[in-house]
């Protein structure tokens, strides 16, 4: 973009106008052709040949206008990304993969967030199918298909995103194994000697959490606990901090004698909330109380003491997605596909070893 200042003389070629690429290509001493190929397919064009087209693009400061191609295929070239918040820092990374990738192929990426309503999810999808997206990534709300169905009614493809495992005649997917992830959390808990652990929840509608606590609970069961009573679950109404700090007051409900030993959250949002809720009451982590997160976000590995927490592959799960969709535009024999990542455990030191407890 040039920096010139907007009241110096335009630019001779264009006296003001939006530089085209005829003056581009008249400056460079090429054909339209050459400059579009330089643009579209620099691979085919000679090495010297494209330094002065790009040199001319420079000094003219033009700015391809994609409009044009955009009002004769009836599509922008916009990607749609459509989240459930990005105040979480797990769907921001997210973002990033998908935009990284997107720019990868000269795209645009408007987000949108759903606030896991289903309205916000349908209203989101319709100013895409408005918008004439090229396409879309969605982290859909639950399993009802009937928004996603309905888009690609309108000839817009889309790939589901962590939620939704769709069947590949539908679309693709890409998830992460959310029962792995809970059984590697309680795998760690059981081995630290916790045999009475509270799995800190979101709505339990939300598959992942759902997914969450049936890992945790077959890692009681592969541990020789009964899972209904090493196991007890406080339902938090949303996935952010504030919620997780809220549960406290349920998680310690029954006093000392009844106190877990350990809090498994479904978010690493709700494990701060948990941390800021024990430390206000002078419960300490891992002392009193271990407690492990999920998603690894950033904040995770910087609080003291380091939540333990399961790490989901965050942005390469957007990259990947981005790429599928990418597929699903510009390949002629693309078929869809369902890609699985696995969660990983990071262990830091809000966990530890339980110590006697008194007993239920
Ligand atoms: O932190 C947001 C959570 O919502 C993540 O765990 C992601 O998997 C989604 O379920």
């Amino acid at each position: 973009m040039s920096s010139a200042d907007p009241a110096a003389t335009p630019s001779p070629a264009t006296d003001g106008r939006p530089v085209g690429i005829n003056e581009v290509a008249a400056h460079a001493g090429v054909s339209a052709a050459t400059v579009s190929n330089v643009l579209n397919r620099p691979e085919r064009v000679a090495e010297g040949t494209r330094r002065r087209v790009e040199g001319a693009i420079a000094e003219l400061d033009y700015v391809r206008n994609s409009s044009g191609s955009n009002l004769r295929s009836g599509r922008s070239d916009s990607i749609g990304l459509v989240v459930h918040d990005v105040t979480n820092p797990f769907f921001t990374e997210v973002a990033r993969g998908v935009q990284d990738a997107a720019a990868d192929e000269g795209r645009a990426v408007v987000l949108l967030n759903s606030d896991e309503q289903a309205a916000w999810q349908s209203r989101s999808l319709r100013l895409l199918a408005e918008q004439r997206a090229a396409g879309a990534v969605v982290m859909p709300i639950d399993d009802d298909m009937a928004d996603l169905l309905w888009l690609r009614k309108r000839d817009t493809p889309w790939v589901v995103l962590d939620r939704g495992d769709v069947g590949e005649d539908l679309g693709c997917s890409v998830t992460v194994d959310n029962h792995a992830g809970g059984l590697a959390a309680g795998r760690h808990l059981i081995g630290l000697g916790h045999d009475r652990v509270t799995f800190v929840s979101g709505p339990l509608g939300i598959e992942q959490c759902a997914r969450r606590l049936d890992g945790l609970r077959a890692a009681c069961e592969e541990g020789g606990l009964d899972p209904d009573r090493a196991v007890r679950v406080v339902e938090a109404a949303q996935l952010n901090p504030r919620s997780g700090e809220q549960a406290v007051e349920e998680i310690l409900a029954g006093g000392p004698r009844r106190r877990p030993q350990a809090a498994f959250c479904a978010n690493d949002q709700l494990a701060l909330g948990v941390l800021k809720g024990l430390g206000e009451r002078g419960l300490r982590v891992p002392g009193d109380l271990s407690v492990v997160g999920y998603d690894d976000v950033d904040v995770a590995g910087l609080v003291h003491p380091g939540l333990t927490t399961v790490a989901q592959p965050k942005y390469e799960l957007g990259r990947a997605a981005m790429r599928l969709l990418h597929s699903e535009l510009a390949d002629a024999d693309h078929r869809h596909q369902r890609l699985r990542f696995e969660p990983e455990l990071v262990v830091r030191g809000s966990t530890a070893p339980a110590t006697t407890h008194p007993t239920l």
